[in-house]
């Protein structure tokens, strides 16, 4: 017998009652899937285990998604190719391991329930060893418990009456099962097979693998929040809350301000380094990072962008992909797509829409501009109105300009083009041959001025 745990991870049902396409256990929830924020607390027991995840409705999109994020996890997937129920679930999982015999205990958990915490699993594999029980089950007590098996405790033992099944008695009992349990292994290989359909949903219920008589007891948590299991978008989004407020006050104990937290939207793999500032009504998804003493005004969405320190996102600007370096003002009301990578204190202002660029230092576009598959030199300063002409209807074209150059407002590079190092182009240009380090080159109209003309342009009202 080795001291190594088995963990089966139920993730096989079909989640009929979401309504929606994606396999229960990829519905996302706060920047991640369910599942995985099952898999990660799991991961977190520090003893020896190997995953067996029951997979059927959609499982291949299932397998494919815990194989890319957990690739150093020691796991096999089962297939459960009719879902007879949870008892037929975990039967299926024995049948196809039998190298699963070797490991003493076998947890038995629902990939729906995101929220049970790693303590939780180390406290039943506790009272399974120190009660040398055959089997744990951990249960909570709920106002209304309808839908929930419920726990008929007897002088040794309990046993579990799922609603469908239950008397109108047996329905007023509150302390439900939570659907997560500690077996010995030889317990469910010794019950497994008498299993039978005998109830009101024609199904094998792992429930049945405790019966009164047996050594076998329930833990009982009094925080059900921590069992809540996603069978609707309701419950999901009762998931999603509890996952933001953990994640935020994660990130306030870890110094970060929130001037109003209900009003944030901050995703779990959002990284916030401390002393930042994060206003109302903001938020940050995916593989975002914002670093020490920055400051993220109201309205501001950032997506899979890294800030630097010391930098400011004024109100109400999107960023999507993009890098921001240290002490750089970004908007108010600007937009950073793909690709925008900005460096360190530079300026970017309103209504100003970047995309592949790359801004040295200290480069300053503070009023609405376009810059698209441009790179721009260090210092530069760009007027209001600039647009780089990067399209031609077929192909994107690529703006180059140097360090310390001027461009004056109202200009236009038709790219491919080239500007130089301390350059300087006048307003109201449209700039479309290259223009060489030193140079100041315009290209508009001389200016007519026609004394004493103005009346016959000069309307006036009748
Ligand atoms: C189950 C328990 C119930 C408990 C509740 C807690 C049984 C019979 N009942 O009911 O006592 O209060 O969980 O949430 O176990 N699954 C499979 N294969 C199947 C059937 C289900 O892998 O053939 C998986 C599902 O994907 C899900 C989990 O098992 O992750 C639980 O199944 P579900 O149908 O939701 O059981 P409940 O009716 O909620
Ligand atoms: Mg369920």
């Amino acid at each position: 017998m080795s001291d190594k745990i088995n963990i089966v991870l139920l993730a096989a049902g079909k989640g009929t009652r979401l309504n929606i396409d994606i396999a229960k256990p990829l519905c996302p929830a706060n920047g991640k899937t369910l599942v995985d924020y099952v898999i990660e607390e799991l991961a977190e027991i520090e003893i020896e285990k190997k995953l067996y995840v029951v997979v059927g409705h959609k499982a291949e999109n299932v397998e494919t998604h815990i194989c890319e994020n957990f690739p150093n996890l020691d796991k096999k997937f089962i297939l459960q190719k009719e879902q007879l129920g949870t008892g037929h679930a975990v039967k299926t999982f024995l049948d196809e391991s039998p190298e699963a015999k070797d490991a003493e205990f076998t947890i038995v958990v629902c990939a729906d329930t995101p929220l049970i915490k790693k303590n939780t699993y180390d406290q039943l594999i506790n009272k399974i060893k120190n009660d040398d029980l055959q089997a744990v089950c951990a249960t909570f007590k709920l106002a209304n418990p309808t839908g929930y098996g419920r726990i008929v405790h007897a002088d040794k033992g309990f046993k579990i009456i799922e609603e469908k099944d239950a008397s109108d008695e047996i329905k007023k009992i509150n302390e439900v099962n939570s659907g997560l349990y500690i077996f010995k292994t030889e317990h469910i290989n010794s019950y497994i097979n008498n299993l039978n359909k005998e109830n009101n949903s024609n199904e094998y219920y792992l429930t049945d693998l405790v019966e009164p008589g047996l050594d076998v007891a329930t833990l009982c948590y009094k925080d059900s929040l921590e069992f809540t299991g996603v069978n609707n978008l309701i419950q999901l989004e009762q998931i999603e809350k509890e996952l933001r407020r953990r994640k935020l006050e994660e990130l306030q104990l870890s110094g970060v301000r929130f001037i109003n937290s209900d009003s944030v939207y901050i995703e779990q793999t959002v990284r916030i380094e401390r002393e930042c500032t994060i206003y109302p009504n903001v938020v940050l998804m995916g593989k975002t990072s914002i670093g020490q003493h920055s400051i993220i005004e109201s309205g501001t969405t950032i997506k899979n962008s890294t800030v630097a320190a010391n930098s400011i996102i004024k109100s109400n600007s999107y960023l999507e992909g993009a890098m921001v370096g240290e002490r750089s003002a970004i908007g108010p009301m600007a937009r950073l797509r793909e690709g925008s990578v900005i460096g360190e204190a530079c300026k970017i202002g309103n209504f100003v829409e970047t995309k592949k660029v790359n801004f040295e230092n200290g480069v300053k576009v503070s009023h609405l501009s376009y810059l698209g598959d441009a790179d721009i030199g260090e210092n530069t300063n760009i007027g209001c109105g600039f647009v780089t002409c990067n399209y031609d209807g077929a192909n994107k074209h690529k703006t180059t300009i140097g360090k310390n150059s001027f461009i004056g407002s109202d200009c236009q590079v038709v790219a491919p083009i080239k500007i130089g190092s301390d350059a300087y182009i006048g307003s109201g240009s449209t700039i479309n041959k290259d223009v060489p380090d030193g140079a100041f080159a315009i290209a508009r109209e001389r200016q007519t001025t026609k004394e004493n003309m103005a009346k016959i342009f000069i309307k006036k009202k009748e």
